[in-house]
């Protein structure tokens, strides 16, 4: 596995850092409240796992399941979501929790369905951001890292379902995906 990795962009202790600081930021800023959590699978699992041991409120955990990659490292530009909101948003402080915020078309729809169910208030959390592939203007009010335009496996990321399980994040060899 490790042979077809080319660089390590952050370190274990690197994510382990930031995470208790993005975490930290959360408990200051939501204070007195009980967010909703929503975790869009499934490249959040490993990040949402340790993202909420940093949070110290009543929070609830959900999930949505959305995919526009298939088995390829350009996104499809549609995006399906595969759980219904069997939940309620109304008047909830929902926070939605993503590994990587790419194109965002992915966030942008996963969004405004969201935002349709009038919460109290809507922030994004992602782990990563690519900037220099944006299609769509959004952002993340809580961001871990501004990365390079490389893509990226570990922590949860995949290619193909594969390498979801180091647990550091790399760059992945060109020649592997394409
Ligand atoms: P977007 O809709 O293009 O912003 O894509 C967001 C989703 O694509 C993320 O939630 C990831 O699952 C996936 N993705 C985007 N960039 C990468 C990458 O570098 N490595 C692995 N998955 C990625
Ligand atoms: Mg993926």
């Amino acid at each position: 596995m490790e042979e077809d990795l080319k660089d390590v962009l952050y370190t274990e202790e690197q994510i382990k850092q930031r995470v208790i600081e993005l975490g930290a930021q959360i408990n200051k800023d939501y204070e007195g409240k009980a967010p909703l959590m929503i975790g869009i699978l499934k490249g959040c699992f490993v990040f949402f796992a340790d993202l909420a041991r940093s949070i110290k409120l009543q929070c609830e955990i959900r999930f949505l399941i959305a995919s526009s990659y298939g088995f390829s490292s350009v996104t499809s530009g549609t995006v399906k979501i595969g759980t219904e909101l069997d939940f309620e948003i109304e008047g909830r402080d929902v926070i939605i929790v993503e590994d990587i915020l790419d194109s965002g078309v992915t966030l942008s729809i996963l969004r405004e369905h969201i935002a349709s169910h009038n919460p109290a208030s809507l922030k994004v959390c992602a782990l990563l951001d690519k900037p220099a592939r944006r299609q769509v203007p959004i952002s993340a009010e809580y961001l871990g890292f501004t990365c390079p335009d490389e893509f990226l496996v570990g922590y949860g990321l995949d290619y193909a379902e594969r390498y979801r399980n180091l647990p550091y994040i790399a760059s992945l060899k060109p020649e592997v995906y394409s």
